[in-house]
């Protein structure tokens, strides 16, 4: 085949919309070999480990890897960690891709079409944090390289698109970490980028912007913890969980994935919306070179969001399998 994907159900609905998006995928009649690989919290109550080598094998030799969802508890679970963070740590994907783009469904601004870019490996999420006695304390590291390498990423995404970048910061009250990463990616869009138009925005002035003027952003380059938050409110803008995609992209691997987690409240009983996930694979599919296959995807997307039929999060009364099907007719 030309390409392995390996796909990965993860937990609660990584069940129903990997297996939804594999026959659209299918039915595509592109080149694909699909492997399938296990990871999850479910995987950990039944073995000890949430990630196993041969997971981590399995999306290692695969071109791109294709994620469910994964449930995480929110109480301390002593020997468990999280599937996904493990694997964006492990296979160094630095970058957590996020485009928000008007899909015809209730409660989607028109015409926004932005990407947000997540730097994935430091700032808050280093996971150092410590307590003397009423106080605690988390390190937020930031280094020159990984602001390089994201703001190159986001700089080349920008030059894709229309060419404009907007540098997502705090640097106002933190000058030495914030300050850093501004200050890196602004002096390499000047030294590099003469032809993307980069401008620094204060974060919470730019969540203003976000719900007032969605459609004026392009890209959007942010920290760690500012971009896990900005872009669960740009997923907002667009239509919300059950429709908005994500890609976790490094040098040598790619794992994508629905931005919504396992929605254990629905789980198991086949009516979940897999149209984040096959999004997602549209994000791989470009990934792989296939942007032809991937607009192809997302019209069919966006085709059967406005006819219909539609899955009970959009109003509808659609099964996973019903919806899926009228996708499978549109992408044939
Ligand atoms: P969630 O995203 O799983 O669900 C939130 C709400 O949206 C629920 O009412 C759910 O039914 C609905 N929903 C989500 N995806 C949908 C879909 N595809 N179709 C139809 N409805 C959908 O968030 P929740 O309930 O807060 O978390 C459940 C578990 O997922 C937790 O263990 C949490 O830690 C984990 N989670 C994981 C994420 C990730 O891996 N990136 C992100 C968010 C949550
Ligand atoms: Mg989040």
């Amino acid at each position: 085949a030309k390409h392995t994907i390996c796909l990965i159900e993860g937990d609660g609905i990584g069940h129903e919309v990997i297996p939804a998006a594999r026959r659209v995928l299918e039915a595509m009649g592109l080149d694909l070999e699909f492997t399938e690989a296990q990871a999850g919290y479910e995987h950990f109550l039944e073995t000890g480990t949430s990630v196993p080598d041969r997971t981590l094998e399995t999306v290692m030799a695969a071109d791109a890897t294709l994620f469910g969802a994964a449930t995480s508890p929110s109480h301390k679970v002593p020997g468990f960690f999280g599937a996904i963070r493990f694997m964006r740590r492990k296979l160094d994907l630095f970058a957590n891709v996020r485009p928000a783009r008007s899909h015809p469904v209730p409660g989607s601004f028109e015409h926004v079409d932005l990407v947000l870019v997540r730097e994935n490996t430091e700032g808050l999420y280093v996971e150092q944090e410590r307590r003397y006695g009423d106080t605690a304390i988390a390190d937020a590291v930031i280094t020159r390289g990984a602001s390089q390498r994201i703001g190159e990423y986001a700089l080349n995404l920008a030059r894709r698109r229309r060419n404009k970048l907007a540098v997502v910061h705090k640097a106002n009250v933190l000058p030495v970490t914030q300050g850093l990463f501004l200050s890196t990616i602004m002096e390499e869009a000047k030294r590099n980028y003469g032809d993307v138009q980069a401008y620094d925005v204060i974060v919470d002035a730019c969540a203003m912007h976000l719900v007032r003027h969605p459609q004026s952003f392009d890209v959007i380059v942010a920290t760690n913890l500012f971009g896990d938050i900005l872009s669960d409110l740009t997923a907002g803008l667009t239509g919300g969980l059950g429709i908005a995609p994500s890609g976790n992209i490094g040098l040598e691997h790619a794992v994508f994935e629905s931005v919504h987690g396992s929605a254990p409240d629905i789980a198991g009983q086949g009516v979940s919306n897999p149209t984040a996930t096959v999004l997602s694979a549209a994000m791989l599919l470009d990934h792989l070179g296939e942007a032809e296959a991937a607009r192809k995807l997302e019209t069919a997307v966006d085709t059967v969001l406005q006819e219909g039929p539609r899955t009970r999060d959009l109003g509808g009364s659609a099964s996973t399998a019903q919806f899926t099907d009228a996708l499978i007719a549109r992408v044939k």
